[in-house]
């Protein structure tokens, strides 16, 4: 078939994407770029807020519409939304062809065959596959052709249970992938000549615990970093098992970016407990202690849920003084969304929107205001860039610094992308803008722009 997929939600899904793409590829399918050429959709989708299931919906009722004016296409829809009641709902109301959940990514195949087959008899397939498949922690997935950043998935799954988060249900119990198997895939990457890796996991620092044949997260940090690919990074970290062996392992390994994204939920210890976080206010600010004191330019970003049922004005204050305590760099704000079948979800999500708007809008006020003073920081030093892409604004070209920052260089600046050495001219909140200084600062050769 001709099958064209579109990713939602996090890197997790668009490292399966991947998974799926190649398994389609070696299934005989052929991937098409536009979705109006495609015969098949396939939807990876994400369910952890209440926007990304919209978005799917709204696709889905396009689709439908399309079908019912004539155009021959089957839908799949896969990923975390596919694995809840809520998305079996949803693929009966929209005539979806298949349902195929996150952790049977490697049913697509199967999923296909059903589909061509009803197809053949002019009816619906209406194929379902929800397990947890064993073999998904053991298998390959190539880098894309001319990638530049490699996503690799160490571990799926959480065994956290956050009383707000869907997560647990969507992705199913922690299973960490044997380290052969992670080894191979980047150096994989590394002979492609993939330039970063972003190591996978809902809390990557429960990667091997409670497996003696596996090694530590802070020993498979070592390893990945000595396989030949510049740049390491890493995420998610659970604040919980965020052990000073990774922080060693931060401070020591050249290759391991020194970025961390430490998702914080809360500066209220009555909320983190009743969030069921595992942690309190102190224990993370010890963290962020022993991280800025052996890693002195780290640069930290967090999440945070605003508007949780029951947090009351203290409560918010307390998040706004940790802001101001750890002055992250960056920070990712949602409003809290009630999942059903989550813990939370009993609690009545009473507050008014205008509440969680309000404090949503004062926090990301505060966070822009820490952004402006770390960014403008940087100015006039020099930062190494991987250039990536065109950006928005057709006369720049877009990438990140070693410490996640985005930055901006003039296009006619850059001949290739790249890992560049770029200064920093100028500073806002989320950009800084700068001019190069020298190219091909990378291990391994680089390729053309187009
Ligand atoms: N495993 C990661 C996060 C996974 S989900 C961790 O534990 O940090 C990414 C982020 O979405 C979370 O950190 C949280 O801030 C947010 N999130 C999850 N469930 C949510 C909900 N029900 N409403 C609002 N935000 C939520
Ligand atoms: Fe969700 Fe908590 Fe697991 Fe993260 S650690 S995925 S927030 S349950
Ligand atoms: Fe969304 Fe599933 Fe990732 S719910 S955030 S796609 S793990």
């Amino acid at each position: 078939m001709r099958a064209h997929v579109i990713t939602f939600g996090c890197q997790m899904n668009e490292y399966d994407t991947l998974t799926i793409q190649s398994e389609l590829v070696a299934g005989g399918h052929e991937l098409v770029d536009a979705p109006q050429d495609a015969n098949l959709i396939l939807l990876n989708t994400c369910a952890v807020r209440g926007k990304p299931i919209e978005k799917v919906v709204s696709l889905l009722g396009d689709l439908r519409k399309e079908r019912r004016a004539g155009r021959d296409v089957s839908v799949a829809l896969m990923g975390c939304l596919a694995q809840l009641d809520e998305g079996k709902a949803i693929a009966e109301k929209f005539e979806v062809d298949a349902l195929v959940g996150p952790g049977a990514i490697t049913d697509v195949l199967e999923a296909i065959e059903a589909i061509e087959e009803a197809r053949f008899a002019g009816e619906r397939a209406a194929f379902e596959s929800l397990r947890f498949r064993e073999d998904l922690v053991d298998h390959h997935t190539p880098p894309h052709e001319g990638a530049l950043t490699g996503f690799l998935t160490i571990m799926r799954g959480c065994d956290h249970h956050c009383t707000y988060c869907i997560v647990p249900t969507t992705r199913g119990p922690e299973v960490s992938r044997p380290l052969e198997a992670i080894v191979r895939e980047a150096e994989a990457m590394a002979r492609a000549g993939v330039q970063e890796v972003y190591l996978l996991g809902q809390n990557v620092n429960s990667y091997g615990l409670g497996d003696a044949s596996l090694p530590s997260f802070a020993e498979l940090l070592r390893t990945v970093a000595r396989v030949g690919i510049p740049r390491v990074k890493f995420t998610t970290s659970h604040p919980m098992n965020f052990t000073s062996d990774v922080i060693d392992a931060i401070a020591e390994e050249e290759a391991v970016c020194n970025y961390i994204h430490l998702p914080v939920q809360s500066g209220s210890d009555r909320v983190l407990r009743r969030m069921a976080r595992e942690y309190g206010r102190e224990r993370y600010l010890d963290i962020v202690r022993e991280i800025r004191a052996k890693v002195p330019d780290v640069v930290l970003s967090t999440d945070i849920i605003v508007g949780f049922p029951g947090e009351t004005e203290e409560d918010f204050s307390e998040t706004l003084s940790l802001f101001d305590e750890v002055a992250f760099e960056h920070a990712y704000t949602f409003i809290y969304s009630a999942r059903p079948g989550t813990p939370s979800h009993r609690h009545f999500d009473d507050m008014p929107k205008r509440i969680k708007t309000d404090r949503l809008a004062r926090l990301i006020e505060l966070q822009k205001a820490h952004s402006l003073r770390a960014n403008g920081a940087l100015v006039g030093r020099e930062l190494r860039v991987l250039v990536k892409e065109a950006a928005r604004d057709g006369d720049f070209v877009m990438g990140h610094s070693d410490q996640q920052h985005t930055v901006l260089v003039p296009k006619d600046q850059v001949r290739r992308l790249g890992l560049h050495s770029v200064r920093v001219d100028q500073a806002t909140p989320h950009t800084l803008y700068g001019s190069v200084v020298g190219a091909d600062v990378g291990a391994v050769p680089l390729r053309l722009a187009s």
